[in-house]
C-alpha cells in the first residue's frame, strides 16, 4: 500500500535509539516477568491518569475480564454495553459467565446512547424490582477515540446501583469535560495492541483504577490468584503484562501527549478538505470531548455519486469507495462491519435485525482513513482528492 492505515514502522524510526536501548536493558536486567519495567510503567501510568493505581495485564481484552470479575461480575449477571465494538468487549463479559445486554448508539458519536439506556432500564425495572433486576454493570466504549457521553451514564449507574466499566481500548488520553477517560467510572481498561494510540510490540493491556480492592483483585487474577507466590487464594490467570511491552511503553509514554497532538492536527485537515465533499460526512466531535482518533471514522451517505454505475447494487457506496481507494494504493477499514447483537455468537440472545437500528445502519456507512502521527499533509491531500474524485 502506497498509504498504509498505520506506519508502525515509521514510528519505531523516530524513536529507535530510546527503544533499542530500552530493550537491551531488560535483556541485561534478566528480569522478564514483573520485573522494575512493568512497575515503573504502572506507577508512571497511574501518575498520566491522576489514578490511584494502575495494573499491568496481557491484553485490553484480559483487562476487560479481569476488570468485570474484581468489580464483583458473575455468572447469572447482566451487563450492558454497545453492540456497536470490537468483540472483545462483549466477549470478557461472556468469559465471565454473564450476558451482554446490547443497547443501541447514538448516531453521530457511535458510542452508546444514554437516552436509550436510561429507556432500557426504566422498562427493565418496571417489570422487574429492583433487587431482582440481574443488571450489575455498564460497560461503554470509547469508541475511535472519542468519550461516551458519561455524565448521564455515571447518573444512571448511581439511580441503578451498578458498576461502571469503562473501556479504553481506543481511547486512551481521550477527556471528557477535562477529565481522562478511565478513571471515570469503577474500572478503566486499556488496550496496548500496536495500532492503538500508546501500541506496544505485542500485546498488553492495564486497567486503571481509584479503586483499591479491585487494583488488588486484578494484581492477584492476573498471576494465578496469588498474592504471594505458591500460595493462592482464588484461581486466576496467567496475563502479566511482559517486561518488554512495559520497557517500550515507558518510552512510548513520553512521547503520547504530542503523538496525540499531531493526531487532533491530521483529523482537523482531514475534516476541513472533507467539508467539501458531498456524501462525506467527517467525525462529529461531541463539545465535551477531546478526541484522540485512535481512528479517523467518516460515514457515506447516500448522495455521494459513484462514477462506476455498472457495479452491483447490493454494494453500499462505502464499499464501492472502499475499492476505488484499495485501487489507488491507499489502506482503509470497516470498524465494524457487523453489529455484535447480529453475530453468529449471541444469536442464542434473541436479537433480531432491525432490533439496533442505528449501530445496523453505522455498520454499513463506516469508512475509517489511515490515520498516525506521522501522516504528513501532502498523503493527507491525496486521500481527499482520490475520495473527490470518486465523487465526480
Ligand atoms: C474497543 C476495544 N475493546 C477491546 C479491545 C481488546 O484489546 P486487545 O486487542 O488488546 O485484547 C480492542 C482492541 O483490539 C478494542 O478496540
Amino acid at each position: 500500500m502506497k498509504i498504509p492505515l498505520v506506519d508502525l514502522k515509521a514510528q519505531y524510526l523516530s524513536i529507535k535509539d530510546e527503544i533499542d536501548q530500552a530493550i537491551n536493558k531488560v535483556i541485561n536486567s534478566s528480569q522478564f516477568i514483573l520485573g522494575s519495567e512493568v512497575d515503573a510503567f504502572e506507577k508512571e501510568m497511574a501518575g498520566y491518569f491522576g489514578a490511584r493505581h494502575a495494573v499491568g495485564v496481557a491484553s485490553g481484552t484480559d483487562a476487560l475480564q479481569l476488570a468485570l470479575l474484581a468489580c464483583g461480575i458473575k455468572p447469572g449477571d447482566e451487563v450492558i454495553t454497545t453492540p456497536f465494538t470490537f468483540i472483545a468487549t462483549a466477549e470478557a463479559i461472556a468469559k465471565c459467565g454473564a450476558k451482554p445486554v446490547f443497547v443501541d448508539i447514538d448516531p453521530k458519536t457511535y458510542n452508546i446512547d444514554p437516552q436509550k439506556l436510561e429507556g432500557f432500564l426504566e422498562r427493565k425495572s418496571s417489570y422487574q424490582s429492583k433487587s431482582q433486576s440481574h443488571v450489575t454493570a455498564i460497560l461503554p466504549v470509547h469508541l475511535y477515540g472519542q468519550p461516551a457521553d458519561m455524565d448521564p451514564i455515571t447518573e444512571l449507574s448511581k439511580r441503578y446501583n451498578l458498576n461502571i466499566i469503562e473501556d479504553c481500548a481506543q481511547a486512551l488520553g481521550a477527556g471528557y469535560k477535562g477529565k481522562k477517560v478511565g478513571t471515570l467510572g469503577h474500572a478503566g481498561c486499556l488496550s496496548f495492541f500496536p495500532s492503538k494510540v500508546l501500541g506496544a510490540y505485542g500485546d498488553g493491556g492495564m486497567v486503571v483504577t481509584n479503586d483499591a480492592e479491585i487494583a488488588e483483585k486484578v494484581a492477584m487474577l492476573r498471576s494465578h490468584g496469588s498474592r504471594e507466590k505458591y500460595y493462592t487464594l482464588i484461581h486466576g490467570f496467567n496475563s502479566r503484562l511482559d517486561e518488554f511491552q512495559a520497557a517500550i511503553l515507558r518510552v512510548k509514554l513520553r512521547h503520547l501527549d504530542n503523538w496525540i497532538e499531531l493526531r487532533r492536527q491530521k483529523a482537523a485537515t482531514y475534516t476541513k478538505l472533507l467539508n467539501r465533499i458531498t456524501g462525506i460526512q467527517p467525525p462529529y466531535v461531541a463539545p465535551y470531548s477531546h478526541h484522540v482518533f485512535n481512528y479517523y471514522t467518516i460515514r457515506l451517505n447516500s448522495n455521494l455519486q459513484s462514477k462506476s454505475q455498472s457495479q452491483s447494487k447490493s454494494q453500499s457506496i462505502r464499499d464501492k469507495l472502499r475499492e476505488h481507494l484499495n485501487r489507488k494504493g491507499i489502506a482503509t477499514a470497516i470498524y465494524y462491519p457487523l453489529s455484535l447483537h447480529l453475530q453468529e455468537i449471541y444469536k442464542p440472545l434473541g436479537y433480531k435485525l432491525g432490533d439496533l437500528p442505528e449501530s445496523e445502519k453505522a455498520q454499513a456507512e463506516v469508512l475509517s482513513l489511515p490515520m498516525y502521527p506521522e501522516l504528513n499533509n501532502k498523503q493527507i491531500e491525496e486521500i481527499t482528492r482520490t475520495i473527490k474524485s470518486y465523487e465526480q
